[in-house]
């Protein structure tokens, strides 16, 4: 067992865990974070994706061991006030979202590219959730979303 101290989603939390817990089963199962979903569990699908630091990861196989001392953003801390941040609200806009099992972590990666690049083009889109399958969209509602924030 090993005890971490992180911030998540703007809270501090400290917890005792097992040291072959993922982050994944850290925030669904210590911390009642659901938002980020499972998938694959093994690093394919994206469906886990959540910000630490500012850089996205797949929290499946990120050991939870590692999140000490940083920044962690979960899907469930976008949210402001009860209002939906703007590519939320996008994603309902452009019906991005269909199953919505794949959504919380395609809305993390393109969360982590608009932080570094406010104006991307819909290459640089398509690359940035190129880890992040969707079996239902076909991808272009999803695209046209994130292009639709483009300052
Ligand atoms: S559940 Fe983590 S990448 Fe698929
Ligand atoms: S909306 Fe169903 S997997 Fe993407």
């Amino acid at each position: 067992m090993k005890n971490i101290n992180c911030i998540v989603n703007g809270e501090k939390v400290s917890r005792n865990i097992p040291d072959d817990m993922s982050l994944l089963t850290f925030l669904r199962e210590e911390l009642g974070l659901t938002g980020t979903k499972q998938g694959c569990g093994s690093g394919d699908c994206g469906a886990c994706t959540v910000i630490v630091d500012g850089k996205s990861v797949d929290s499946c196989i990120y050991p939870a061991v590692l999140a000490d001392g940083r920044d962690i953003l979960t899907i469930e801390g976008l949210e402001k006030n009860g209002e939906l941040d703007r590519i939320q609200k996008a994603f309902v806009e452009h019906a991005a979202v269909q199953c919505g099992f794949c959504t919380p972590g395609m809305i993390m990666s393109a969360y982590a590219l608009l932080q570094d690049n406010p104006n991307p083009t819909e290459d640089e889109v398509r690359r940035a959730i190129s880890g992040n399958i969707c079996r239902c969209t076909g991808y272009q509602q999803i695209v046209d979303a994130v292009l639709s924030l483009n300052m």
